[in-house]
């Protein structure tokens, strides 16, 4: 990826504003945490390992303005309710803050770390991609959700870098198609051979032989499965009953060891991203909506999940 998901310019959080791409690259810059917290809001930025990031940034923000931290803590967690990576980012950077460490460099190791993690989540997932397999994808899980490389995408980027020759189809993943947006977009930059889809489109492929391995993203990982972006749920299914392996690939920082998937906050977007695509109404006005931004891929559903230490089984 020649551009940057987030970056540091100026004592300013700079962030490509992911809502704008593919047709416009330009980036807005934050230069108080509440500026932070409403990109993440808005899904300037976005993306469970971004979010983490550009968060533990914001508490930086904080700090060199300072702010409460302890209040800056509640205000930043508030941004976005089911990517744990947000809970662990903030937590990490105010017990490095108590251990007399300064929330910036505690950021910036972050920053750092993730962009490691995710060519290390490459490498691992590449073990499981065969040369010339065709991969599905959902949502974006890439370069544009991390600091860089991505995860589900890092899969892919690392089995190319392996010498595969692999392809991707990638759902558009409404309502806000992440994956046709910016998936489409960074293998195209990439120049990996990639196809678009719509949602109910994925069975179909798979039951037709056009799909070999299914790879996504996750914004939380707990006991009993994965949350990831809508949709996940009705792909691992389909997966499922054509024998189609289906792997998560995340960090560990996406795991949430204290409670039930089923007992977690799915966040409840606005209805206008459903009832509109940009400006364009779709349905007939007063139409009631819900759009939950997430679902739930029970465990027994995911062949393995692909972590910076190697792939483990689901909890
Ligand atoms: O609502 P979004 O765009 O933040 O949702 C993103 C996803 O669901 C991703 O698949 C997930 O965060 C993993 S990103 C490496």
């Amino acid at each position: 990826m020649k551009m940057k998901t987030m970056y540091w310019k100026d004592g300013k959080l700079t962030l490509l504003d992911q809502t704008k791409l593919p047709h416009e690259v330009t980036y807005v810059e934050c230069e108080t945490y509440n500026e932070v917290i409403d990109a993440i809001k808005t899904m300037k930025v976005r993306g469970a390992p971004a979010i983490g990031v550009s968060a533990a940034c914001a508490m930086a923000l904080a700090e060199n303005a300072s702010e409460n931290m302890e209040k800056a803590a509640r205000d930043v967690k508030a941004a976005r309710p089911t990517a744990v990576n947000l809970f662990w980012a903030v937590d990490r950077v105010m017990a490095a803050v108590k251990a007399g460490v300064s929330a910036m460099d505690e950021a910036q190791k972050m920053y750092q770390e993730d962009m490691e993690t995710n060519r290390a989540i490459g490498r691992y997932g590449s073990e499981v991609i065969d040369d010339g397999d065709t991969i599905l994808t959902h949502c974006n899980a890439g370069a544009l959700a991390c600091v860089d490389y991505g995860t589900a995408l890092g899969v892919v980027r690392g089995a190319r870098d392996a010498g595969k020759n692999i392809k991707v189809i990638c759902d558009e993943t409404r309502p806000v198609l992440q994956g046709a947006r910016l998936s489409v977009f960074e293998m195209q930059q990439e120049k990996i051979p990639v196809r678009l889809i719509v949602d109910g489109a994925a069975g179909h492929m798979m039951q037709t032989g056009k799909v070999d391995k299914v790879v996504i993203g996750a914004d939380r990982i707990a006991k009993g499965g994965v949350a990831n972006k809508i949709g996940s749920l009705m792909v691992a299914l389909a997966a499922k009953r054509f024998n189609i392996p289906f792997y998560v690939a995340a960090p560990k920082s996406t795991f949430d060891y204290e409670n039930s998937i089923y007992d977690i906050e799915i966040e409840e977007r606005d209805p206008s991203e459903v009832l509109y695509v940009g400006k364009c109404s779709l349905a007939p006005e007063g139409t009631e909506v819900e759009n939950p931004a997430f679902d739930v891929v029970p465990s027994d559903l995911i062949t393995g999940i692909i972590t910076e230490k190697g792939i483990v089984k689901p909890l």
